[in-house]
């Protein structure tokens, strides 16, 4: 099936009518996946979108079942929503429930009062969450449907995991009558108007999630849609090291955390699209508690490398200034170190200063924004969503926009 286009997603998707929440069990399929420093969840602006949202449907007394999900199995960042919960009851003042997998979470929700709140746990930790199906096959999954039993609406809030046909993203659709949140709606309302985007665009690609910014820079490099990328953070280091550069520590660090099996389609894409691709001409490393800045021939090093250097900030930034539009995913350095926030500054600077389009997406990618001191008004737009909305400007599917728009076809 061929992929749905902004303005069409858009025509087809309604919006949850508030007026009609009262006294019902909403269940509301968020995305709070925020970066985690030795265990300890960073609160971020996606957490702070999403109470948005849970409040208005609190302040509307519908019973509302959270679902949410935290990293991805394996990794660090893969935690319990505990301290979410934490976070979330904060902001509201008002406790929340929780509930783990193997709680009953039937009688849970049964026993929800309106304006009450009940978040289930990481839905990474059930097994079947992440297995890409259809909706329709996610829907015959017993808990997905036990939930549903009790349920009324479902209602998809989050456009940065609208790419995925995950079982809490698509599941609940055939099954109950559903709907987009305000924070999607809006969202897509402001892409669809983004005629801007039309020509081709400079991308600045970093952060950690290599799998998912590999197979998208390939599709927008076979477009034809990215005249230039700039690599930085993980991503850029993986690419130094596809070229055949020794980096030191911070390479076995890679190969530990298995993303070093990326490489050989990495290499590949490199090979095929040298011209438009710049990847770091010197990285900075912490010595003796100062950031000191090494050129590529230096390297390896035992320390580990945590941003770009000056030379490659200054050379991204003046590619960034000479675009025409720019799109920024994924830090280009640890930004929440002062030491090496150096790097992700300059690239903001630069997108936020040039008179062409900019825009930002990905979740770490805002949370920069927001600690590095910027206004999300200086740039054309932000975006909560990263990978997602790479995705939807390069025409790929959205499982969950699609299974929404055919809902409301249904509703
Ligand atoms: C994100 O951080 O982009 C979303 O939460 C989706 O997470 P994922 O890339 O692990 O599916």
């Amino acid at each position: 099936m061929p992929a749905m286009k902004i303005k069409e997603i858009v025509k087809n998707i309604k919006e949850i009518d508030f007026g009609r929440v009262e006294d019902k069990v909403v269940l509301l399929r968020v995305d709070l996946n925020s970066s985690v420093k030795d265990g300890k969840l960073i609160r971020s602006p996606r957490i702070v979108g999403h109470f948005r949202t849970i409040k208005k449907f609190i302040d509307h007394k519908a019973k509302v079942v959270v679902l949410a999900h935290q990293g991805r199995k394996g990794r660090d960042d893969f935690i319990s929503l505990e301290q979410h919960k934490a976070v979330l009851e904060q902001m509201l003042g008002q406790s929340i429930g929780f509930c783990k997998w193997d709680d009953d979470y039937v009688s849970k929700i049964k026993s929800l009062t309106p304006g009450q709140a009940l978040i289930l746990e990481n839905t990474r930790f059930l097994d079947f969450e992440t297995n890409e199906l259809s909706e329709d096959e996610h829907s015959k999954n017993p808990l997905i449907q036990r939930i549903a039993s009790v349920s009324n609406f479902f209602v998809l809030d989050a456009l940065s995991v609208s790419h995925r046909g995950h079982a809490s993203v698509v599941g609940f659709i055939p099954l109950l009558e559903s709907y987009a949140g305000p924070l999607l709606y809006e969202e897509l309302k402001a892409l669809a108007k983004l005629s801007k985007i039309k020509g081709k665009y400079t991308l600045v690609l970093g952060g950690m999630k290599p799998d998912d910014s590999i197979a998208i820079m390939e599709k927008l490099l076979v477009m034809g849609k990215a005249n230039k990328i700039l690599l930085g953070g993980g991503l850029g280091e993986m690419a130094l090291i596809a070229e055949g550069i020794k980096l030191g520590s911070k390479e076995q660090m890679l190969k530990e955390k298995g993303l070093l099996d990326f490489l050989p389609k990495l290499k590949e894409i490199m090979q095929k699209h040298e011209k438009k691709l710049l990847l770091p001409v010197d990285l900075a490393i912490e010595r003796h508690t100062l950031r000191e800045e090494l050129l590529i021939k230096d390297l390896p090093v035992n320390e580990m490398t945590f941003d770009i250097g000056e030379r490659t900030a200054e050379i991204y930034s003046r590619e960034i200034k000479k675009a025409k539009s720019v799109i920024a995913n994924g830090p280009v350095g640890k930004f929440e170190s002062e030491l090496f926030a150096f790097g992700t500054r300059k690239v903001l600077e630069a997108m936020a200063s040039s008179k062409g389009f900019s825009l930002i997406g990905g979740g770490d990618t805002v949370t920069a924004l927001g600690r590095l001191g910027f206004k999300e008004s200086e740039f054309s737009h932000v975006s909560l969503a990263g990978k997602a909305l790479l995705e939807l400007i390069s025409g790929e599917r959205l499982f969950g926009l699609e299974a929404l728009a055919k809902a409301n076809k249904r509703n």
